[in-house]
């Protein structure tokens, strides 16, 4: 059908097969753009897609028919020897239809910690093997791009896709990125950085405007991206469905050739988000060369405007040569024998050790706990563990290890009665769930139904007395497309609260204590109940390893040494973008009219935080703000304990080209074996208002140093990251950069 449409508009045949006909080879790009018609320009820009039928009819071999479950696939033009190249989601892990018609093999993939606890391992080597790992799935299961990372910033703690993104802070989120972007592609497969740009809430993710000033882009919400383009050459970029000052991501040509191409030097092929942007024209225009999925209308913008002048035909070539340019890198392009077995048990190893290195211990009282210890194992989540959150950062694994599971595979023995009765208890939730879910199975789109908490006080007194300890598990999850609310996702319920209390009541009357695990997509409330709790741990979301993962933290056989990427607040209304995210929309139950989402191409300016959300916090984003207006914290941004204390020497600067050199030596003062993480801070002299008074702008992290051993860390801080404080290639007088635990201490 499009081919038709396409055909008749340019009222052009299909170009004749000869043999001088020139085949893709590699070198030989600028040939095989002027052999095409308009028409097979016009295919490759516009993805192929099983969910758009009448596209995917006409244009080649959507990566459905490859690789079941995969997102997207540029069209083959097999008259050119171009091959059609495979997409795939995402951030924690390949995406892709776990079995197949027909066939009793299955196509799990292994899935790995969440982008949230990568960026909290403040270790860029571990990161670089989660991404190596994910790579070979990448390259094994046949699919060429991973639709990930996604590092859009942190900017309010309830934007529903925070799990999938790093951090509060760009240069975690850039580091951490460039990281991930390095190991995967050093499978020679690419990847997807997204979602170019201010993507920040979701709510009418695909209509809202993001407002926001130069600067506060180039600091806060670009500099992320800039950090990863530079450091790893993402094969491609994704940009985001929102607009951006009243133009929409995907047709921004300031953002996409001035700042990407031109300024940061990005040399891959930009895609749409799947149906972002609103003008074929536009796109193509603005240099975002592919339209995925696509669809006939984005075509018939494209021919029409090249038909009638508004659109060059060299924008439409530098668009057709950068796909090319992808598409000879791809294995699909080399013909790569995948095996679609890729060694899933070692990427199990890698995705546990990952989750181990990004736990955060937020509170100690009594880990580690002996694995002779008697554990009486608390809260739903416990038994019905979140691995990962919902929509395009899912990932379809082979099982799952619950807390359960990872504390018996660890050795530690549960009390039998307690472990009795959530056996039963979640067996009755599990079938109430799946009745609940039946009508509207397959929709990523509505949160699944999850076991309600449960409280029972004679179990609790009775686990007191038997145990050595209790655990409690609180989980959440989110996913694309909405955004938590404060009331039902970042609070406690009154059920985990009073689970929590009961539990430590009767635990501490005995003179034991109380471990809380958070199993959390996002930040979630410390502070109302904080006091009940002897240990607080934060796995996040940890991928299928994660009850082992945290049993061998709470054991003591992995030390802790994850620090927060992000601030907790003591409460949701200090954070400085409370008052201007869609908070109060997400309190009530999953309904579309809450959505706009109005793909008509126009920005509109009635509904705040709807229709358009103004960035008017500026810099004053997370600690940049806690720290600049003394607002008391939960916990500070880069916090995390530890089993064993460290000692510091005096930090060492140095200028060398580009920017400094700082060494730190770092001493493990303590009686086990642990990790430390220095974080390198840019200070504002005394008084300064209009900037943070302190941003982070260099970190690393030892090596596991044996007690009493040492290791001299060195950070390059770039100059460009201190712009606005430097003088003839100097500090301004009264700027200094501060080594730091947290952004609260040194
Ligand atoms: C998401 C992207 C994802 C794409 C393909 C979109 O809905 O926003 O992150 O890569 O779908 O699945």
């Amino acid at each position: 059908m499009l081919a038709f449409i396409l055909a008749a508009a340019l009222a052009c045949s299909p170009a004749p097969e000869t043999n001088s006909t020139p085949q893709l080879s590699g070198n030989n790009i600028p040939e095989i753009v002027s052999a095409m018609t308009l028409e097979e320009k016009v295919r490759l820009i516009i993805g192929t897609s099983t969910t758009i039928e009448d596209v995917a009819g006409d244009v080649g071999n959507a990566g459905g028919r490859k690789v079941p479950g995969a997102a997207g696939a540029t069209a083959a033009i097999e008259r050119l020897g171009i091959p059609s190249v495979v997409l795939a989601d995402g951030p924690a892990g390949l995406r892709i239809s776990p079995r197949r018609k027909d066939s009793d093999k299955t196509y799990y993939c292994t899935g790995f910690p969440v982008g949230t606890l990568m960026a909290s391992c403040w270790n860029p080597e571990i990161v670089g093997q989660v991404g190596a790992a994910m790579g070979n799935e990448v390259l094994e299961y046949g699919v060429d791009v991973l639709l990930a990372p996604g590092i859009n910033i942190h900017r309010n703690p309830l934007c529903g896709r925070n799990f999938e993104y790093y951090s509060e802070d760009p240069l975690i989120a850039g580091e951490t990125a460039a990281a991930f972007i390095n190991g995967v592609q050093s499978q020679g497969v690419g990847t997807s950085v997204k979602h170019f740009a201010l993507n920040n809430q979701e709510l009418n993710r695909l209509a809202c405007n993001s407002v926001a000033s130069e600067d506060v882009m180039k600091e806060i919400y670009l500099r992320n991206f800039e950090i990863a383009v530079k450091k790893s050459q993402p094969w491609t970029l994704m940009t985001s469905y929102n607009y951006i000052n009243g133009v929409h991501a995907a047709e921004n040509t300031h953002l996409i050739t001035d700042v990407l191409r031109s300024q940061w030097g990005f040399e891959g092929a930009v895609m749409t988000d799947w149906g972002g942007g609103y003008h074929g024209d536009r796109i193509v225009a603005a240099g975002n060369d592919m339209i995925q999925p696509g669809s006939r209308r984005f075509a018939r913008d494209i021919v029409d405007a090249v038909r009638e002048g508004s659109l060059s035909m060299a924008e439409v070539d530098a668009c057709v040569e950068r796909i090319l340019r992808l598409v000879v890198k791809t294995p699909s392009f080399k013909a790569y024998k995948y095996s679609d077995a890729p060694d899933l048990e070692a990427h199990a190893k890698v995705s546990r050790e990952a989750a181990q290195e990004g736990i955060v211990l937020l509170k100690r009282g009594a880990l580690p706990v002996g694995i002779r210890s008697k554990v009486a194992l608390f809260g739903v989540a416990s038994y019905d563990f979140i691995a990962g959150g919902t929509g395009s950062g899912d990932v379809n694994k082979a099982y799952v290890v619950d807390l359960k599971q990872g504390l018996e595979n660890c050795g530690f023995t549960l009390d039998g009665k307690v472990d009795a009765y959530y056996k039963n208890y979640m067996e009755r939730e599990r079938k109430r769930c799946a009745m609940v879910d039946r009508p509207r199975d397959g929709n990523w789109y509505i949160d699944k139904e999850r076991p309600l908490e449960v409280v029972c006080e004679d179990l609790i007194a009775s686990a007191a007395g038997n145990a050595d300890i209790a655990i409690i598990t609180i989980g959440r999850i989110s996913g694309e497309s909405k955004d938590r609310s404060v009331q039902f996702n970042y609070m406690l319920s009154r059920e985990e609260l009073r689970l929590i209390r009961t539990v430590s009541e009767a635990f501490h009357k005995q003179g034991k204590k109380l471990t809380v695990l958070l199993d959390v997509c996002g930040v979630v409330d410390v502070t109302s109940w904080e006091k009940y709790a002897d240990d607080i741990v934060l796995c996040w979301l940890p991928g299928q390893e994660g009850g082992n993962a945290v049993a061998n933290v709470l054991s003591g056989k992995v030390n802790p040494s994850g620090r927060l990427p992000m601030t907790f607040p003591r409460n949701y209304a200090d954070d400085p973008t409370s008052d201007n995210f869609p908070e109060i929309f997400t309190d009530k139950p999953f309904n579309y009219s809450n959505y706009r989402n109005t793909r008509d191409g126009i920005v509109r300016n009635e509904i705040p935080c709807v229709d358009y959300t103004e960035y008017s916090e500026g810099l004053f984003v997370g600690y940049r703000y806690y720290t600049s207006k003394n607002v008391d914290v939960q916990y500070p941004f880069g916090y995390g304990l530890s089993y064993t204390t460290f000692s510091w020497g005096k930090m060492k600067l140095r200028k060398v080209e580009g920017g400094w050199e700082a060494s730190v030596s770092v001493r493990n003062t303590g009686d086990v074996p642990g990790k430390d993480v220095v974080e390198i801070y840019l200070q504002a002299p005394e008084g300064t208002v209009d900037r943070p008074v302190r941003e982070l702008k260099a970190f690393a992290k030892t090596g596991l140093l044996d007690s009493g051993k040492s290791e001299t860390l060195r950070m390059f801080i770039p100059e460009y990251l201190c712009e606005y404080a430097i003088s003839d290639g100097k500090l301004k007088s009264g700027w200094e950069f501060v080594p730091m635990k947290n952004a609260l201490e040194n």
